[in-house]
């Protein structure tokens, strides 16, 4: 059966587009903004989801909660969300961490929870966030996997890796590395080619030999504006995750470098829609006039 009422936590730009989903889906949805930026307000308002005035009520009122932040709070939230669970009384509750984080932090977050009544569900979300609904998987794994496939009778596709806490985490962990190393490794040819004047030549050659990678990568090249920060956060997740298991991420650690030097030209601009603003050839020429990659 649909989940009637889901809590967010918090409305960013994937928040943004799966509150909009379910909410054009008939279910309500249900936030928590004490704390948060202005935009993340305007947004939670423009998708139609309601503020309420305390995660006890957040935890209260809603079937589901789904943790969509940034993978360095993710721990934090879950501690937070355990504490107003003990508060509440509440039983038989869901809690969808959809981060992308590492196995560890996946368990610890188990951990945080468990002292609590909440049912977690570790999970992750594959596809861009205006791609919800229209191709974007969110995978899931758990004791108690299954229940969240409630949420594809409102229009989200879910699919179950399977039993086991940290096998979503671990997924999406590794395929991250392919996304942003890929992000990484054309960002830096392209600056390059920018300052040798043949980023026209290049690219042309580049879809010769590879055709529709540009094309394919560009919109996430793009998001890289806004999004470099937190995607340096999933490269440290990948590091540490190989660590873990006894490996050394040679290219997560390189990937990482790259993205926070892009994080520290503070050259995005959240919007209040969750939409994207600019395009590869744009979002380059930004990054070049903001004097990514210049030796001093
Ligand atoms: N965007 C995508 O296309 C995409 C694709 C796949 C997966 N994801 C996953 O979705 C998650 C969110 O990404 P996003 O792009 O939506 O990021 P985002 O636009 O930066 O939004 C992050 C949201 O989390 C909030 N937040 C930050 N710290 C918090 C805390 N301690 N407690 C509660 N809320 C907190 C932020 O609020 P403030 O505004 O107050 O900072 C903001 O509303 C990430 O884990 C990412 O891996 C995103």
């Amino acid at each position: 059966m649909a989940f009637q009422r889901v809590g967010i936590l918090s409305i960013g730009e994937m928040g943004y587009h799966w509150a909009r989903l379910l909410a054009g889906h008939g279910v309500e949805v249900l936030t928590y903004t004490k704390g948060r930026s202005d935009v993340t307000r305007r947004r939670a308002d423009n998708a139609g989801a309601r503020s309420v005035p305390s995660l006890a009520r957040l935890v209260s009122e809603s079937e589901l909660v789904v943790s969509i932040v940034v993978p360095s709070a993710a721990k934090r939230v879950a501690a937070k969300v355990a504490k107003a669970l003990l508060k509440a009384g509440r039983r038989d509750f869901l809690y969808l961490d959809a981060n992308a984080t590492s196995p560890m932090t996946a368990r610890e977050i188990e951990r945080h929870l468990s002292p609590s009544s909440a049912n977690f569900v570790d999970g992750c979300i594959i596809g861009g966030a205006a791609k919800i609904g229209k191709g974007a998987v969110v995978y899931v794994s758990g004791p108690q996997a299954a229940r969240l496939l409630a949420l594809e009778e409102s229009g989200l596709s879910v699919k179950v890796l399977g039993p086991e806490i940290a096998q979503a985490s671990a997924f999406k962990i590794v395929y991250a590395g392919l996304t942003k190393g890929l992000q990484g490794l054309l960002v830096e040819l392209l600056v390059g080619a920018r300052k040798l004047g043949l980023l026209d030549e290049i690219l042309q050659q580049y879809d010769k030999s590879f055709p529709g990678l540009v094309e394919k990568v560009g919109p996430s090249i793009a998001g890289l504006a806004l999004h470099a920060a937190r995607r340096a956060e999933e490269m440290d997740e990948l590091k540490r995750t190989f660590r873990h298991y006894g490996l050394t991420a040679v290219m997560a650690p390189a990937s990482e470098k790259l993205l926070k030097k892009i994080a520290s030209l503070n050259a995005g601009e959240a919007s209040d829609t969750g939409e994207r603003k600019g395009d590869i050839l744009e979002t380059l020429e930004l990054f070049f006039q903001r004097g990514l990659l210049q030796e001093k």
